[in-house]
């Protein structure tokens, strides 16, 4: 289902007056390969376009008054992909960081990662703890970027960590209740999934946000993420602004 671009006018008040903008947007930020291979160009070259389209989006998700964007950028079974893709994608989140981080940190975007990082290479990690250090103090707009990120291997290292302070009489099992799981999530603190958005037409997860996603706004765009820019954020911001939200009440 395609999502027509509105003016990013019309979206930053919401499409109306009182139409709300979500706290916290995901996207699932798909169809480089396709952008590229429809332009018969390497696959690189889609990654490529994609980080510009990740510069808008931040961007954008500042000016609309989102204030926390978590971008899919690789997942834990993105490492079947071939050796040199997965180079080309690491190579390319390390120059993001390196090129970025100063206006990053001019903007008032505050840095985060979600999934287990800590498996990347040991240069990009310093690097990403770096950046996260140095944009802890910003508040204008969180940005959490999924890096060897799972949801199930979230939920499987949330469980074997509750199940370990148990063991070691840390926590009473009986205590276990929403808040203390979320505690445990990578997304602990933040707040809780608004709308979650996948471009390139395709219409699943992907292991992505599976429990934070319990009551989250799911919107499909037919748009490659390459293409992808403040139209199309500002759009899908405006369908969420339309949905009624029922978390099973009336
Ligand atoms: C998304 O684009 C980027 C990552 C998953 C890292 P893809 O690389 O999945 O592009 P398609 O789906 O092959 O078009
Ligand atoms: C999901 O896209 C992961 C990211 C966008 C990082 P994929 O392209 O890996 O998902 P599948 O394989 O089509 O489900
Ligand atoms: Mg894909």
């Amino acid at each position: 289902m395609s999502v027509t671009p509105i003016s990013s006018a019309s979206a930053a008040g919401g499409g109306g007056p009182d139409l709300p903008v979500p706290r916290h947007v995901a996207i699932i930020m798909d169809g480089n390969g396709r952008w590229a291979k429809k332009r018969r160009l390497p696959r690189f070259a889609g990654h490529k376009q994609g980080i510009a389209a990740v510069n808008r989006t931040v961007r954008a998700a500042g000016d609309l008054g989102v204030e926390v964007l978590t971008l899919y950028a690789f997942s834990s079974e993105n490492w079947r992909r071939p050796a040199a893709e997965i180079a080309d994608l690491m190579g390319l989140l390390r120059h993001y960081i390196r090129a970025e981080l100063d206006e990053l940190a001019r903007e008032g975007v505050r840095l985060r990662i979600i999934g287990d990082y800590r498996k990347l290479e040991p240069d990009l990690v310093a690097l990403l703890d770096h950046a996260i250090e140095r944009t802890a103090g910003n508040d204008r707009l969180t940005l959490a970027i999924a890096l060897n990120y799972g949801a199930q291997d979230e939920l499987l290292r949330v469980t074997r960590r509750l199940m370990r302070e148990a063991r070691a009489g840390e926590f009473d099992p009986d205590a276990l209740d929403d808040a203390a799981f979320e505690a445990r999530l990578d997304t602990s603190g933040l707040p809780r999934l608004d709308l979650l958005i996948r471009t390139s037409g395709e219409q699943r997860l992907s292991n992505f946000l599976l429990w934070q996603a319990a009551y989250a706004e799911l919107v499909f765009v037919d748009t490659l993420w390459p293409d992808f820019d403040r139209a199309h954020l500002a759009a899908a911001i405006a369908v969420f602004g339309q949905r009624e939200r029922r978390y099973g009440g009336l």
